[in-house]
């Protein structure tokens, strides 16, 4: 009987990537989005299942999850993808794109978990796989609060991942460099306050910066064979980084301290 994968966020880059590379490997897909019906994309021309799911309604992820087990009897991968940034200076943002921002990469993921534990202890087997971010395990200007959410789910993540070891549920960290997809583009937040210019040379020479990098942006297809590996590599591994120079990243993070690594990102962002 094929494995049974369910995916959130998957209109669009990592999650439709991810998507289409589990149906090709032969997976059953349950790839779910909020608007399946507005939103054409290729997946609607497979015979994947495409479902309704908004991380910010509980109720949604409840029927994905139904669904799923009505129509194929089991879950053996559930992967947390959906998410944005909200971008600019800490001081200029609202509590409500806080919320926002938390809500949906921090505690729709952290609803979708609980939902799906019960599935896998009755299961005796399950992995989940929480997409965080490079970004969640280095800081970088004017992402603050979308860099915290990440920082949230690496720490969640961690944490889970002993206290569901007993119950073979296996739980995995993906953590995508710069990757090539909406993110920068419609999915992202500007804080915007037209009183307020102090920070604006600031965040238009990092801006700059950032943009200078996006060439070597890497296909959301990378990310994807990494959640295929984290998914099927059957080991207690809890970590996945990839992306140009992510590697590099990490490896120079665990080395130097504290004061030469901010000064190299300061340098560069
Ligand atoms: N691109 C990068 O460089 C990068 C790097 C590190 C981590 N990531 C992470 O990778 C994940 C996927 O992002 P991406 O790069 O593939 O960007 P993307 O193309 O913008 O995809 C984001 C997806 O999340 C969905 N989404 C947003 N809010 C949602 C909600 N309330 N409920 C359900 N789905 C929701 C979007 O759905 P709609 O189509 O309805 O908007 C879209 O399908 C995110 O968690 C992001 O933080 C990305």
């Amino acid at each position: 009987m094929p494995n049974t994968v369910l995916i959130t966020g998957s209109s669009t880059g990592i999650g439709k990537e991810t998507a289409l590379y589990f149906y090709k490997k032969g997976w059953n897909v349950v790839a779910t989005m909020r608007n399946p019906d507005k939103r054409k994309t290729e997946l609607h021309e497979t015979k994947m299942d495409i479902v309704h799911l908004d991380v910010l309604e509980i109720n949604s992820i409840k029927k994905a999850i139904r669904y799923t087990l009505d129509k194929f009897g089991k879950i053996d991968v559930f992967v947390n993808n959906a998410g944005y940034a909200v971008r600019g200076a800490f001081e200029l943002s609202t509590r409500e794109q806080i919320e926002k921002q938390y809500n949906t990469n921090v505690l729709g993921l952290m609803d979708a978990v609980r939902e799906i534990i019960p599935i896998f202890r009755k299961q005796k087997h399950g992995i989940i796989i929480n997409v965080a971010s490079i970004g969640g395990r280095i800081t970088v200007p004017f992402y603050s609060i979308y860099n915290s959410t990440k920082w949230a789910i690496e720490g969640f993540s961690e944490g889970l991942h002993y206290e569901l070891k007993p119950f073979n549920i296996k739980v995995k960290i993906i953590e995508p460099g710069l990757i090539k997809t909406d993110f920068y583009d419609r999915s992202m937040v500007n804080i915007q306050n037209e009183e307020i210019d102090v920070y604006n040379k600031y965040f238009e020479k990092s801006l700059k910066k950032t943009m200078a990098m996006e060439p070597s942006a890497s296909h959301p297809s990378l990310i994807a064979k990494i959640i295929y590996k984290a998914a099927t590599d059957n080991r207690g591994k809890l970590r996945y980084s990839k992306g140009k120079n992510s590697w590099l990243v990490l490896f120079l993070r665990k080395i130097l301290p504290d004061t030469l690594f901010f000064k190299i990102i300061k340098a560069s962002t």
